[in-house]
Formats: structure tokens, sequence, C-alpha cells
């Protein structure tokens, strides 16, 4: 596995590959969520390159950048038992001081849902992915449902800009009581890991009540909103059943695709999740 520090090696080192190039972004503290996406990667390409760079553009002053777990000998541990061919783990100062151009890819989607909590949020993601996109320049690229908001602007990002790359979408990996796999959850003592499982339950329970049949937007909310409720330790962010291509929120009867997710916090912690509901037709 060849570890390349620098843009100029990361060029180098993909100069020299034939074949496809799977490329799985990160910002490392890696789990088996960002492993899932290297598996991913390797079932469809010849190669598979991930980045570790903790992004330092789609943090807010007030979030947790400074704190972000790091922990790059376990990280390049797994990825070694995984065989992947290369890391790139870039400098902060070679991302955005040598390489200085500003990127934002403009599309409404950045403003609903994460982008109304954290409005600098996806400038910060589409302006690194983009570098990365240019330096790796891979053939597929592997993205996570976890955070599905992100998979639709980088998609819509790569249709629009078309860099002719494959996008390979990977299912969200959860832990044995629900709780999405997250770096975040680090910070998470066992017994808050518990209580954040609700999250997932409460999910659990608003999937089962759409598909008994019960399609007012209303009152699945207010159900998914009640079953936090009870859970003093748990804040409500959001809650949101939004259209899955315009992130509009569906109002009245659900008749079309839906995502369904919420950002909830766990005292400073904020965890985020999802379900996509089709319609039987
Ligand atoms: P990070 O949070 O490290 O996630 C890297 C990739 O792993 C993302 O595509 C994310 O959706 C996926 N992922 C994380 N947890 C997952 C889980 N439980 N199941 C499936 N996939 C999961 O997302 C980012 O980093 C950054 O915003 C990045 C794209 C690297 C840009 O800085």
């Amino acid at each position: 596995m060849q570890v390349l520090h620098s843009i100029a090696e990361c060029k180098h080192w993909r100069a020299a590959q034939k074949g496809s190039l799977g490329f799985v972004p990160t910002m490392g503290a890696l789990h088996v969520g960002h492993l899932s996406l290297v598996r991913l990667s390797k079932e469809h390409c010849s190669q598979t390159l991930v980045s570790i760079f903790v992004n330092p553009a789609q943090f807010a002053p007030h979030e947790d950048f400074d704190l972000y777990p790091k922990t790059a000998k376990q990280d390049l541990k797994y990825l070694a038992g995984e065989k992947v061919d290369a890391v790139f783990i870039p400098s902060v100062n070679e991302i955005y001081k040598k390489n200085k151009e500003d990127y934002f890819f403009q599309t409404n989607l950045a403003y609903k849902l994460e982008g109304k909590s954290r409005p600098h949020f996806f400038k910060g993601v589409t302006t690194v992915v983009h570098k990365l996109f240019s330096i790796v320049n891979p053939t597929h690229a592997v993205f996570g449902k976890k955070d599905a908001q992100q998979l639709l602007i980088i998609k819509k990002m790569i249709q629009k800009k078309q860099y002719g790359i494959a996008l390979i979408e990977a299912p969200i990996i959860r832990a044995a009581g629900g709780l999405a796999l997250s770096s975040r959850n680090g910070y998470l003592t066992d017994q808050d890991q518990n209580i954040a499982n609700n999250i997932y339950m409460g999910l659990k329970k608003t999937k089962e009540a759409l598909e008994s049949g019960e399609h007012s937007s209303r009152v699945l909310k207010l159900l998914f909103k009640n079953h936090l409720k009870t859970f003093p330790d748990l804040k409500i962010d959001y809650i949101s059943i939004a259209c899955t291509k315009t992130l509009d929120e569906v109002e009245g009867a659900i008749n079309t695709a839906v995502l369904i997710s919420a950002a909830v916090f766990l005292r400073d912690v904020r965890l985020i999740d999802n379900f996509t509901y089709f319609p039987s037709t």
C-alpha cells in the first residue's frame, strides 16, 4: 500500500496506474462504514485510493474541527488490511494555500436540511471534493448514503461538471443497536450509544407506520418527534420528510419517493440518520 503525502506524489502514482481507479474520500477516524465503501470500490475497480483529510472548510468556527478524532496509525492498519492500493494524506497547507482556487458547486440543495443548520457545510464539501477529484482523477468515486444530502449534491456536481466519474452509492452501516456508524460516535460512551440508538428506532417506527399505510407527513413527523422526546438527552435539530430529488419538505400525503431524515444532538454531539422510502407502484 502506497502512502502518498503530497499532491505531486499522488499525481505521479495516478499516472502510473492502468485500468479503473475507485476513489473513497474520507476524513479518517475510520470505522466499518468507511471500510464498506472501500470494499465496494474494490468490487468495481482494479485499483482503490482512499484519501484521509479533515477538511477545515466544512467546519464552522464553533464546530469540532480541533477535536475531530485523529487515528492515523489505526486508519492505515485498517486500510492495509483491506489491501487498498494507495492512501492520500495531503496537508491543509497544500490543499488550501498552494491550490488557491475556491470552488463552490452552487445548488439550491445546499441550503436545505443540513445546509440550513450548517450553512458553510456544502461549500466546504464541494470545494474539497472538487480539489480531490482533480488531483486523484478517478474513474469511480464511492460515497455513503449515511450522508444522503452530500451524496445527492455530489451526484449533481458530477453530472453538471462532467467529471466523467461513475458514482457508487454505499448503504448505511449500523452498530448492533441500530446507531449509524460515524466517526463522531467516538465521542459517546456506551450509555450514550444506547440512547442514540433511539434515533434509528424512531426512524424505524416511522418507516413501519408509513409502510403500513400512514401517509400523512404531519402524523409521521409527530410520531418520530414523540419517540425522540421520550429521551430527554436527545435534542432535535430537525426532522424532515422531503422529496428525494428537490429536498423540499413534503406537506400532506406522501405519494413520491421521500428522504426521511433527522439531525439530533446528544449533548453537544450532532448525529444524523435517514432512510429513503419508495412508494410501491
Ligand atoms: P466522512 O464522514 O469521513 O465519511 C466518508 C464517507 O464515508 C462518506 O461518503 C460517508 O457517507 C461514508 N460513511 C460514513 N459513515 C458511514 C456509514 N455508517 N455507512 C456508510 N457510509 C458511511 O463525508 C465525509 O467524510 C466528508 O464530508 C468528505 C466527503 C470526505 C469531504 O470532506
